[in-house]
């Protein structure tokens, strides 16, 4: 074999002879002003990442830092010298000599109205951090009358794994960004419908076990408002029996296979009743399979088979 042979031939090279990669020359840093007190970022980085890096608290549910901004909540805007409307800080990058305003009246005025709104037209009844949100900006919902009809809808319970209550759905699209591109690409769900009919969907509605999807629950990892939720939580939730205060979250590694994912396992009265997976993980980045996320109940003695129910009675 000579070194003329086609290139499919040939070894590649050895990792010595491999040359190194130049390191990235260090991004600009970029200088503006939050709440009047100078501060330098990296170029690229948002107003919400400078706000945060001054320990400036922006709220936020559409975004996450794994998942691309869509802007579709506008919880996050803040005011911008010389800009006729409020910014999102979530997708907003930074630019140099910006003056940005994280609060003032009009910031105030926009974020409660987003939450009355929101508020008056789903249930956030478990939606985590609301209730503090809602008394940060005094959000009032009732302001806006009963709740809109248009919601209202009965859970989704087609699988023995998760359910869907889109009653409680604000249409962040965080679901379907972690089904799609910047996580699962299973691509399982989409926002169907315009106008007050926009909604969460499967193709062609079918129910999940007829779907693409492959439950991994990383859309129940990413959902802000419990829209999505394990059947097991919502099992428990149901019976009166989940209580978050006496659950304790323990770090750990998936035992199922060689990736390592990191998971998070909650446990109450000795039994696991919940598996995450954190989001500051390099490895997961927060995302699982299904093994990790829901292959559980081995643990906690295994979930009741239809062996196990008492035989119906003769009729
Ligand atoms: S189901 Fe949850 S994650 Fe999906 S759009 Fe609705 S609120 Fe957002
Ligand atoms: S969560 Fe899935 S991919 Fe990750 S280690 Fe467990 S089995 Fe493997
Ligand atoms: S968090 Fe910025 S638009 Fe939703």
């Amino acid at each position: 074999m000579t070194t003329d042979d086609p290139i499919w031939f040939r070894l590649p090279p050895a990792p010595s002879q491999v040359p190194a990669r130049p390191p990235e020359p260090p991004a600009a840093a970029v200088d503006l002003v939050i709440d009047g007190r100078p501060v330098a970022v990296p170029e690229g980085q948002t107003i919400l990442d400078a706000c945060r890096g001054l320990g400036i608290h922006v709220p936020t549910l559409c975004q996450l830092d794994t998942l691309t901004p869509v802007n579709a909540c506008r919880i996050c805007v803040v005011e911008m010298e010389g800009a006729r409307t409020l910014v999102p800080a979530c997708s907003r990058r930074v630019e140099a000599g910006m003056q940005i305003r994280s609060r003032s009246t009009r910031v105030d005025r926009a974020r409660r109205m987003v939450l009355e709104l929101l508020a008056s037209s789903v249930d956030l009844s478990t939606a985590p951090g609301l209730d503090a949100m809602m008394a940060t900006y005094g959000a009032t919902p009732e302001r806006h009358g009963p709740r809109a009809a248009t919601v209202a809808q009965p859970p989704l319970i087609d699988n023995a794994l998760y359910m869907r209550d889109y009653s409680k759905c604000i249409l962040c699209y965080k679901c379907v960004e972690a089904c799609g591109t910047d996580a699962q690409h299973t691509f399982a769900i989409a926002v169907a419908g315009r106008g007050f009919d926009a909604h969460v969907a499967t193709e062609w509605q079918v129910a999940l076990p007829e779907s693409a999807c492959v439950y991994c629950g990383n859309c129940i990892g990413v959902c802000p408002t419990g829209a999505l939720m394990p059947q097991h939580e919502y099992d428990m939730r149901q019976a009166g029996t989940w209580a978050p205060e006496r659950q304790e979250a323990t770090d750990t590694t998936c035992p199922y296979c060689g990736v390592g994912c990191t998971l998070t396992v909650h446990t109450q009265d000795d039994r696991i009743v919940k598996v995450t997976s954190p989001i500051e993980s390099e490895v997961t980045h927060g995302s699982l399979c299904v093994k990790g996320r829901f292959g559980f109940e081995y643990a906690n003695g295994g979930r009741p088979s239809t062996d196990d129910q008492p035989a119906a009675a003769e009729p």
